[in-house]
């Protein structure tokens, strides 16, 4: 089956268009999309830092462009992913009535890390830290998806 997911951060441009660079190059049979609470960046490619520290990995971020969150994602996919506590309530803010799409934490996808969120790189200048954390909960995800 395919499922739709859908990657959520602050910005749009560090974190979640990189869990979707990984996603979409492990497990292309699905289809994902990444998105911002915020709107700051919208348009823009990912942040030139975690390009470049996703290109080393073999990973082209380049065609990603940022966009907004919206209510409207909770009926355009199966399953929407949050990096940390803040995106959860966030993205909680805008569920329609009735809506059920299920919210996690992408660390919910690697509980052999101990990480409770995905420090956002943006300000801990860690990308390849934050690529470690995603890459992991990816595959997590990924069997998850297909078991
Ligand atoms: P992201 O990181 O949420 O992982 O995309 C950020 C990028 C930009 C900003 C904050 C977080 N900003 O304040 O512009």
């Amino acid at each position: 089956m395919t499922h739709r997911i859908l990657f959520v951060c602050l910005g749009n441009i560090c974190r979640s268009p990189a869990a979707e660079g990984v996603f979409r190059a492990r497990a292309p049979h699905h289809s994902s999309d990444s998105a911002g609470t915020m709107g700051w960046h919208a348009g823009n490619p990912p942040y030139g830092p975690m390009q470049s520290a996703a290109r080393s990995r073999g990973l082209d971020l380049s065609d990603l462009r940022a966009r907004q969150f919206t209510a409207a994602d909770f009926n355009r996919f199966d399953l929407i992913i949050g990096m940390d506590d803040t995106n959860i309530a966030d993205i909680e803010s805008l569920r329609p009535p009735g809506n059920e799409t299920p919210v996690r934490l992408l660390t919910d996808f690697a509980p052999e890390t101990g990480a409770n969120h995905v420090p956002d790189p943006y300000y801990t200048r860690d990308f390849d830290g934050a690529l470690d954390l995603i890459e992991a909960a990816i595959d997590g995800l990924s069997s998850h998806l297909d078991r």
